[in-house]
């Protein structure tokens, strides 16, 4: 286990009827000018926006909407939204939404309170943001994790660049998984791949001897395929839809990564896939994961085979490490296909001529990674998953 300082920020407020219960009371600390912030509409059709709305008149507030949060939310998108904060003297966001607009929203946090560039701030003089309006979140659609870290993924588009910037931590997060009982299927499997792939992505940081965070891990994958599964069988299992949005939260608040070294190769790649396709985050994530990680055996091979003994209850018997790494690829493969994801960037309508060179020649290379990946391979690894 490696040395680490832990604090956390974030009030969750987790179950059915949290907002009723809870936003009243957070609404009281705040002052008077509120932006709701929210994506292309879905929140109008299925009542969280009438029911936030009411508590919001009811606390008084005068609102200011910020609308058309789209997926994969750009830095134009931000400096918009920073701009309507300081033209109507916002003193609180609420963003409700999914990793879209609670990414989005931690970035105008910060921009909002400074007139640089916060972009050139943080890639450029590696500075960080120091003001902030307060935030909260209200999680409709579940996966990401965004609203329980203060880490946002932005697309740059004049750079050509889907990559972190730092932005606010939200005060408090709002998880109804009723709120998420319209999620489109599609993004309730994207959104539970995307969670499985963040706890697989922090194990296979080091340190390589277990710890206590990768147990945790452990139980967090187990939880996320049996609860996808009920979720696959029954669309409808609130039970299973709260387990798939805890788990969710819990593989990016940073718990798991307590005492490592994270990897990330797999996002990286995919984070440039989708500056330059504009593709769904956990589908591009299914297709990279099996494939990158046949590229990371023999040396990824103890924590493969652990994973598929003690997540995918492959039996050990008679079996190498090298078979059991093999045998974990091959599971989680299959999981993939039983659950309906994308299996190949065609299926994902990604033309075989996408710039893919580019894409590998400006992923990040991370440090944590089992394997050092060279751009050739990472190229290699693209190709292959056309
Ligand atoms: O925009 P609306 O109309 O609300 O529709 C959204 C959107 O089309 C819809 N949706 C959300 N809640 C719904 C709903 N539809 C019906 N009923 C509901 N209750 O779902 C669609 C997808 O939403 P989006 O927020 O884009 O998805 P997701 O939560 O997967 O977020 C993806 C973004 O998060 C970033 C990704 O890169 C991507 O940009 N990530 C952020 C992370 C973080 N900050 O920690 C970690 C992740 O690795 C990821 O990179
Ligand atoms: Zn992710």
């Amino acid at each position: 286990m490696n040395t680490f300082t832990y604090r956390y920020p974030v009030i969750v407020y987790f179950g059915e009827g949290a907002a009723a219960k809870n936003l009243p009371a957070e609404l009281a600390r705040v002052g008077r000018n509120v932006m709701l912030a929210y994506g292309g509409g879905s929140i109008k059709r299925n009542g969280v926006y009438d029911e936030l709305m009411n508590l919001l008149k009811a606390a008084g507030k005068t609102v200011t909407e910020f609308s058309g949060i789209m997926s994969n939310p750009t830095y134009a998108k931000v400096q918009e939204g920073a701009r309507l904060a300081r033209k109507n003297d916002i003193d609180f966001i609420l963003a409700v939404g999914g990793g879209s607009v609670i990414d989005c929203c931690k970035v105008i946090s910060a921009q909002a309170k400074t007139q640089e560039d916060l972009w050139d701030v943080e890639t450029v003089l590696h500075g960080s943001p120091t003001g902030f309006i307060p935030i909260g979140a209200v999680v409709t659609a579940f996966g990401t994790g965004a609203e329980m870290n203060n880490g946002a993924v932005i697309t740059n588009e004049a750079k050509r660049v889907k990559g972190p910037l730092w932005g606010a931590f939200y005060d408090f997060a709002i998880l109804d998984p009723a709120y998420t009982m319209t999620m489109p299927m599609s993004q309730v499997i994207s959104g539970s791949f995307d969670a499985l792939s963040h706890c697989m992505e922090t194990y296979m940081g080091s340190p390589r001897e277990t710890n206590l965070s990768d147990e945790i891990s452990e139980a967090c994958q187990r939880s996320i395929i049996r609860n996808l599964r009920a979720t696959l069988r029954n669309p409808q299992d609130i039970k299973a839809r709260s387990e798939l949005v805890w788990a969710a939260a819990m593989g990016e608040n940073g718990m798991l990564k307590i005492g490592k070294v994270t990897d990330f190769q797999a996002h990286m790649l995919e984070h440039q896939l989708g500056a330059y396709t504009d593709c769904n985050h956990g589908q591009g994530l299914a297709v990279i994961h099996p494939v990158l990680f046949r590229h990371m055996l023999p040396e990824a091979a103890p924590q493969f085979a652990r994973l598929a003994v003690d997540v995918w209850g492959v039996d050990p018997a008679g079996k190498t490490e090298l078979e059991l790494a093999g045998a974990f690829i091959d599971a989680l493969a299959a999981f993939i296909r039983e659950a309906g994801l994308p299996t190949t960037f065609a299926q994902m309508g990604i033309p075989a001529d996408t710039a893919f060179k580019a894409i590998a020649d400006t992923t990040v290379l991370t440090a944590g990674c089992c394997k050092k990946f060279t751009r050739d391979e990472l190229l290699a690894v693209l190709l292959e998953c056309r």
